[in-house]
C-alpha cells in the first residue's frame, strides 16, 4: 500500500517534469516569437494598413520590433508601444523621430536607455509612424489630451 502510493507519487513527480521540459522546449525564444507569431496570438488587431503603413511595418520589423516587439507588443528589451502612454495625445509624432535621432534615456520603464537609430531615414520614420498609429487606432489607443 505504502509502496504503491510512493510509486505513484514518483512517477507523478517524473510527469509533472517531463511536462515542463516539454513546455520549456516549446517556448518559442523572443527572437522566434518575432518572427512567427501572428498579431491575434499576442492580442493586436491587424487593420488593412495604408501603403505607408505596410512600407513602416517593414522599417518597423528590421530595426524597432528586436526591443519593441512584433506589432509594438514590447519585449524583454523595451516597452510595447501598444500602450496608452504611448497615445498620440501624450508621445506626439516628433517623439518617435527624437527617440530615433536622439535615443531615449529611460524614464518611463526599466530596460535601460533606448540608443539611437542613426541607420533609419527621416523617410522610414515617417512610415514607421504611421504603421504604429494604424495600429493603435486599430487597439483601441486614440488620442488623448495630456494632463500634466
Ligand atoms: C535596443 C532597444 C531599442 C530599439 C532597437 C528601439 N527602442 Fe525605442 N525604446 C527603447 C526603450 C528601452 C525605451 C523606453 C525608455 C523609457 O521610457 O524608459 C524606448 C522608448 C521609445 C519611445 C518613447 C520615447 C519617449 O519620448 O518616451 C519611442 C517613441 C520609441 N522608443 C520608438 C522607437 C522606434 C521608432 C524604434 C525603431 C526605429 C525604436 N524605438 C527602437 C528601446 C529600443
Amino acid at each position: 500500500m505504502t509502496h504503491t502510493a510512493a510509486t505513484s507519487h514518483r512517477s507523478s513527480t517524473a510527469r509533472l517534469a517531463l511536462a515542463l521540459l516539454a513546455m520549456a522546449a516549446a517556448w518559442p525564444s523572443w527572437g522566434q516569437r518575432i518572427r512567427d507569431l501572428p498579431p491575434s496570438a499576442l492580442g493586436i488587431s491587424m487593420p488593412a494598413l495604408s501603403a505607408q503603413a505596410a512600407a513602416g511595418q517593414k522599417a518597423f520589423d528590421a530595426n524597432c520590433a528586436s526591443c519593441h516587439g512584433r506589432f509594438g507588443t514590447g519585449s524583454d528589451k523595451g516597452p510595447p508601444l501598444m500602450h496608452d502612454i504611448y497615445n498620440p495625445g501624450h508621445h506626439a509624432d516628433e517623439a518617435f523621430l527624437r527617440a530615433a535621432r536622439n535615443g531615449v534615456q529611460q524614464h518611463h520603464w526599466r530596460f535601460g536607455d533606448m540608443p539611437p537609430q542613426p541607420q533609419v531615414s527621416d523617410e522610414q520614420l515617417v512610415q514607421i509612424v504611421r504603421y504604429v498609429r494604424e495600429l493603435q487606432q486599430a487597439n483601441g489607443i486614440r488620442f488623448k489630451p495630456h494632463r500634466m
